[in-house]
């Protein structure tokens, strides 16, 4: 398992940003994740659908394992399931690098996080564009990452709401109170348009899939994005 950063130690003024692999060309990973971390992606986004939390299915425990350790880059791994207690332990063992699960999933979700911390993994909560963010309250003295969604979570492709940089500031503010190194990724239409307008809201971390493995020239994509970030700042 590789270590996530902690955002206190990251150099200032720089966005991570987190290629997600539901984007890619399957037939290929292997070769991409390779471009991706030349590019300086600085960790993974995996994304694990169960078909009933969101309409899809994507990818389970055994493409983390394949993946841990190939190309030196942390995996940040979204749970997008109904219940999230049967999958920590099979992605724990797979070599995941930090688990976030859905505040709007099913089962104890402290005691949830707290068995991934004591794991070693980092551990983190995702919040729907719909949900109040005072939701994450009672998490956020425990976890390392809030991940808002800034689509609806399904699919890849789709386009940046307009309601996002409210809630992402509204979140930014929840970390500020906290006091504690806790990274807010943004994830959902992410590209070198719409970045700038999360970071100003107070995003340090940008999922971005479509707009890096949707497209033919990873490196271009990816700086394309770290500029329009980082000008933001
Ligand atoms: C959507 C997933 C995202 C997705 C983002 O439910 O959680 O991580 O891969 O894809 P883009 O960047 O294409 O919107
Ligand atoms: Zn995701």
């Amino acid at each position: 398992m590789i270590t996530l950063p902690v955002p206190a130690k990251y150099p200032a003024g720089k966005t991570a940003i987190a290629p997600s692999i539901l984007s890619a060309d399957l037939l290929n990973l292997g070769e991409k994740i390779k471009q991706a971390q030349e590019a300086g992606a600085d960790w993974l986004h995996i994304d694990i659908m169960d078909g009933l939390f969101v309409p899809n299915l994507s990818f389970g425990p055994a493409t983390v394992k394949a993946i841990d350790g190939f190309a030196g880059l942390a995996q940040d791994v979204h749970l997008m399931v109904e219940n999230p207690a049967d999958f920590i332990e099979p992605f724990i063992k797979a070599g995941a690098s930090s688990l976030t699960l859905h505040i709007e999933s099913k089962g104890d979700l402290k005691k949830l996080l707290e068995d991934v911390k004591a794991h070693g993994l980092k551990c983190g909560v995702s919040i729907k564009p719909d949900t109040p963010v005072k939701e994450l309250m009672p998490f956020a003295d425990l976890i390392d990452l809030i991940l808002v969604m800034s689509v609806y979570p399904g699919f890849g492709g789709q386009k940046f709401l307009p309601s996002s940089p409210a809630q992402i500031s509204a979140v930014r503010d929840i970390i500020t109170q906290t006091g504690r190194p806790v990274w807010l990724e943004v994830d959902g239409g992410i590209n070198a348009e719409t970045a700038s307008a999360a970071v100003k809201a107070g995003a340090d971390a940008l999922v971005a899939g479509n707009a890096v493995f949707g497209q033919s020239d990873i490196k271009k994509a990816l700086s394309d994005i770290r500029a329009a970030a980082e000008t933001s700042i």
